[in-house]
């Protein structure tokens, strides 16, 4: 009920816009946000390097209503991947199509994005392409595809175990060499689409990472949920699965624990780090999966 509520603030436009301006808003959002500017992420990214954690940078938007937007947004990226090359950090970078415009034009989207994985390519980085709510599952899927067979290897996108189509989703992907993010998913989601009970959602998780993970194609293990981290560390062993085969992937500010001893014990950790002045809609599905990090917060802002 909790998630619903969170996810349904993370919609308010009004909310949205009081909390993105206000001081408060930004101190608590900065527990899980680099900060605003390139300049904060690349600092942070150069932290979580030090730390042998690779990481992924995220530039906070979403859902952009106009063709200047989009084109504005992806400046960042070709920022961001400039600063990745440049300052050699160990890094690539995630997007969302709802921020390039595909609710304007999907071709426009395409272009844009199609622009950010050639500049990747140049320097051997990866562009990530998140997933969003399931109206967007399929454009989604089939853009990387698209993507994928101009630069391959350089771009791949993210797989939600809550949604029923995602085994077969698996299997296409995996088809082509297309690199997946697994992760549960943070959307609302009606039953007719996706498993309404979190034990399905886990259950569904734990068998399309074995699925993934021995398919031969680089994964991403998108979870902090440490039974399944355990799981997993269970199969590789098992089936002699090599530690470079896959890679854990963290939140930035979740379990900073878990994230530093999987990197102590020689597995490979990428964390993902947003930053930038839209946070608010990312910081309310952080709540919405886990309501106690709103008294978390505040205790912390009031100890401060
Ligand atoms: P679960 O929610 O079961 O949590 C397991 C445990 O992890 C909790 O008990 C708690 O200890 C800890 N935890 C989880 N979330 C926490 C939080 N916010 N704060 C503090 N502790 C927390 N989703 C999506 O729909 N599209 C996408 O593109 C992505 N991309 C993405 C990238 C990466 C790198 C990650 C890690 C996650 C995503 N997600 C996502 C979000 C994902 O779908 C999911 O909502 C969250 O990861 C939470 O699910 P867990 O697998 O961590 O398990």
């Amino acid at each position: 009920m909790l998630r619903s509520l969170f996810i349904g603030l993370s919609r308010n436009v009004a909310l949205r816009r009081w909390a993105e301006q206000s001081r408060i808003g930004r101190r608590l959002a900065s527990r899980f946000v680099a900060g605003l500017t390139v300049g904060d992420a690349v600092s942070v990214c150069r932290r979580v390097n030090a730390e042998g954690i690779a990481v992924s940078l995220d530039s906070l938007g979403e859902s952009v209503t106009t063709e200047a937007e989009a084109r504005a947004e992806s400046e960042v990226y070709h920022r961001v991947l400039d600063e990745i090359s440049a300052g050699r950090l160990n890094a690539n970078v995630s997007l969302k199509l709802t921020q390039m415009g595909v609710d304007i034009r999907p071709d426009l989207a395409e272009q844009i994005v199609a622009g950010i994985v050639e500049r990747a390519a140049v320097s051997k980085l990866f562009v990530r392409i998140d997933m969003e709510g399931s109206n967007y599952t399929e454009t989604t899927i089939a853009m990387t595809e698209r993507l994928h067979a101009r630069f391959p290897g350089v771009v791949g996108t993210v797989l939600q175990a809550y949604l029923y189509r995602t085994a077969q989703d698996t299997e296409r992907l995996l088809r082509q060499g297309i690199r997946i993010r697994l992760c549960k998913g943070a959307y609302q989601e009606p039953a007719g689409l996706a498993f309404p009970h979190k034990s399905d959602v886990d259950a569904n998780y734990v068998s399309l990472m074995k699925r993934v993970v021995a398919s031969g194609v680089f994964c991403g293990i998108a979870t902090h949920d440490e039974v399944i981290v355990h799981e997993m560390l269970g199969f590789v062993r098992e089936k002699g699965i090599p530690s470079d085969a896959f890679e854990f992937q963290m939140l930035y500010g979740v379990r900073r624990d878990l994230q530093r001893r999987l990197a102590k014990s020689g597995f490979r950790v990428r964390v993902y780090v947003p930053f930038g002045n839209a946070w608010y809609p990312y910081f309310m599905r952080r709540l919405a999966e886990r309501p106690a990090n709103l008294t978390f917060l505040m205790k912390n802002m009031l100890r401060s």
